[in-house]
């Protein structure tokens, strides 16, 4: 697989070897020096044409820990303003060298796009209503770090699914990993069809509530003009916010509540309840991370099976032993290289 555009890509296996592989940089990021110098000589770039604080910053980050050099496009103030195509603003940036392009876009299926004209690896970072899939690898990440499995356990996401490429990354993830999930939305905020989706629906977030194990709610996106969809924002809240009433009740059954962030306080969840100990929206950023570091690490160094890259630039530094450069102070683990099909 060369470039990371669709979680699907990845299967259940390839998923299991990002995890896997995060385990190590979890110990990396713990370390007072926390960076290995194994993608040393890479230049990862963050092309983004839409905004981002966790999911730019934290490929910055992990890239940066891996030893690799970065750049960051940002559209608003870049040469799109006179005039100049995607397509030339990305032969622009390649031509300076570089080996992978972390984008985002508001448009489905421009991280697609892009791959077709590259000769980089191309790491989707959020396309439209599309796909998220390291969003939903740091999701996957936090409940098995919070619940110990996602095999068996029922998550509930709630909002608006109908514009939001994270729950459409993450039904896909959190099933293949045994999962079950239900959206929970009035019926304006569904898609028109979800046929092909393994889920079950709801339209009452109360009839839910105290039976999953997982409350994942999404942003109201004021951008996709969401609150022409509901009567008011205010009606919304008390219909599918986690109010306080509700957040009690979720605790009470043990649920573990989650947000991809950024959370409008008040709307999706009421402002006190952002900060309870059950609430794992810091621990999501945090993973976020050593979760982008393993995708990196597989991408652009590893060699392994499933995320070998056919770029020329992307060959590896790692000796045929999985070790390190010289100098390296302790080689990361590699996952056995497991034999994913493309294209599940
Ligand atoms: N969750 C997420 O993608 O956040 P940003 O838009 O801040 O990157």
């Amino acid at each position: 697989m060369r470039h990371l555009l669709d979680i699907a890509d990845l299967g259940a296996d390839g998923i299991e070897e990002v995890l896997r592989l995060t385990d190590s940089f979890v110990e990396v990021s713990a370390r007072d020096i926390p960076k290995v110098p194994t993608l040393r000589g890479k230049t990862v770039v963050s092309v983004f044409f839409e905004d981002s604080t966790r999911t730019r910053l934290s490929f910055d980050t992990a890239a940066k820990r891996l030893g690799a050099d970065t750049m960051t496009f940002t559209a608003g103030s870049s040469s799109l303003k006179k005039g100049e195509s995607i397509r030339d603003t990305v032969q622009t940036i390649e031509a300076m060298g570089v080996h992978a392009l972390v984008v985002r876009h508001a448009s489905s299926g421009v991280p697609a796009q892009i791959a077709r004209w590259s000769t980089s690896v191309v790491i989707n970072a959020g396309d439209g209503w599309h796909q998220h899939p390291t969003q939903a690898l740091l999701d996957c990440y936090t409940i098995r770090q919070r619940l110990g499995s996602l095999d068996g356990r029922r998550v509930a996401i709630v909002g608006d699914i109908k514009h939001s490429r994270v729950a459409r990354s993450d039904v896909t993830a959190f099933t293949l990993l045994g999962a079950e999930v239900t959206l929970v939305a009035p019926p304006t905020l569904l898609p028109p069809s979800l046929e092909g989706w393994p889920v079950s629906v709801s339209h009452h977030l109360d009839d839910v509530l105290g039976e999953v194990d997982v409350v994942y709610l999404l942003r109201m996106q004021r951008e996709r003009m969401t609150e022409a969809l509901v009567p008011s924002l205010r009606e919304y809240t008390a219909t599918f916010g986690l109010t306080t009433e509700r957040a009690d009740r979720a605790e009470a059954g043990g649920a573990l509540i989650m947000h991809p962030g950024p959370m409008n306080r008040g709307v999706e969840i009421a402002a006190e309840v952002a900060d309870r100990p059950n609430v794992a929206v810091v621990d999501q950023v945090r993973n976020g991370v050593p979760v982008r570091m393993a995708v990196l690490f597989l991408m652009l160094g590893s060699g392994s099976e499933t995320f070998s890259s056919s770029s020329s630039s992307s060959s590896g530094d790692r000796a045929a032993d999985g070790s390190d450069e010289p100098g390296d102070p302790e080689p990361v683990p590699v996952g056995a290289g497991s034999a994913v099909e493309e294209g599940r």
